[in-house]
């Protein structure tokens, strides 16, 4: 009988349900997102989004996956990184759910979670993984027990420096798809700062020059043309390192941000000039969501962990480096 769990997922702004089978299937993946009207996410006001809506997504889940509660033999959460108020509403569901039903449950590392659905859904054994989403802007690859970080963003995340750029313009959240569709009508490119530090990139002032290019009058589509050009270009430079560092042979997009075509349409350039193997995780399974977490859970239960709820607590700032790979030794 293949083992089946619920995986929570509420790291930020979306609350997740999914439930995934020790066989990879997924049963379920439900999932809401709080959009604020304006400004950024206030984590007090996603905290409550998750706390009112988590409890009918969580139904909602078993209903589409024609399961009962009692059906489940384990349950995954979200224990970090992101926002406190969040992870603890979440860990809180988790816990309950987990007690009431007398079942195992196991901590997740959220981003380990965006790189092995991504291994999952691709077949792919060892990749260098470009994770790429609101809060994160990541190039790893496994070595010596752990995913490694070979190289990140010094300052902001390229989708929170898509949405800021976003909302200058007066777009609502997230911008990211809005920015891809006007970029797509952008005709002129503006030459815009590009930062590669060694194996790091920085997205701040390339952001800053945008807002100035706009305050000049430069029309939306060819500024979020140049901005995507040159964001994802320095990634693309610090990606094709990586591959020819590790000389890894399979290339896996992930994250929110991953949902851009053109940003894929790069990384596969980048990946055929190294011979290496493409995959760009699929819409519904690159942003936050559950079955990500419930799969992780999977494996890492399979490899022997699972968590005491009195050592439960949340960790907001858990790098992708900081665990212990258990289950590819
Ligand atoms: P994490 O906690 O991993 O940082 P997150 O909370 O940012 O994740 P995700 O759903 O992984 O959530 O990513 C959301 C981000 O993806 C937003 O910044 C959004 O603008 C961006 N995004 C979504 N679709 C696109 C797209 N087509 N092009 C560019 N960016 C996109
Ligand atoms: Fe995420």
């Amino acid at each position: 009988m293949p083992l089946i769990c619920l995986g929570l997922e509420g790291t930020a702004h979306s609350f997740g349900a999914g439930i995934v089978t020790s066989e990879g299937v997924v049963l379920a993946n439900e999932w809401d997102m709080l959009k604020p009207s304006q400004g950024g996410i206030h984590p007090r006001e996603a905290s409550r989004h998750h706390s009112d809506f988590g409890p009918s997504i969580i139904s909602k889940a078993f209903e589409t996956a024609d399961i009962n509660y009692r059906d489940i033999d384990l349950i995954a959460f979200s224990r970090g990184p992101g926002l406190g108020p969040c992870l603890r509403t979440t860990a809180t569901m988790a816990r309950t759910l987990a007690v009431k039903l007398g079942i195992p449950l196991v901590d997740v590392n959220h981003c380990v979670a965006h790189i092995e659905i991504g291994n999952l859904e691709s077949g792919f054994d060892d990749p260098v993984t470009v994770y790429v989403s609101g809060g994160n802007t990541q190039v790893i690859a496994y070595a010596g027990g752990r995913f490694r970080t070979f190289g990140e963003t010094l300052d902001i995340a390229i989708g929170n420096m898509l949405d800021v750029l976003g909302r200058h313009f007066g777009m609502p959240f997230p911008a990211g798809p809005i920015i891809e569709k006007e970029a797509r009508a952008g005709r002129t490119f503006y030459s815009l700062p590009y930062s590669v530090k060694g194996m790091d990139i920085s997205y701040s002032g390339m952001l800053t020059a945008a807002k100035r290019l706009f305050s000049e009058g430069i029309p939306i589509p060819d500024i979020c043309f140049s901005v995507q050009e040159t964001s994802f270009g320095m990634l693309a430079e610090i990606a094709e390192r990586a591959i020819a560092h590790t000389k890894k042979k399979e290339l896996l997009l992930t994250g929110g941000v991953a949902r851009n075509n053109r940003l894929t349409e790069i990384l596969s350039g980048v990946s055929e000039r190294h011979e290496a193997r493409f995959h760009r995780v699929s819409p519904s399974l690159a942003g936050d969501q559950g079955a990500m977490i419930a799969w992780n859970g999977i494996l890492q239960y399979k490899s022997g962990h699972e968590i005491k709820i009195s050592s439960s607590h949340v960790l907001p700032k858990w790098r992708t480096d900081e665990q212990d790979i258990l289950w590819r030794k």
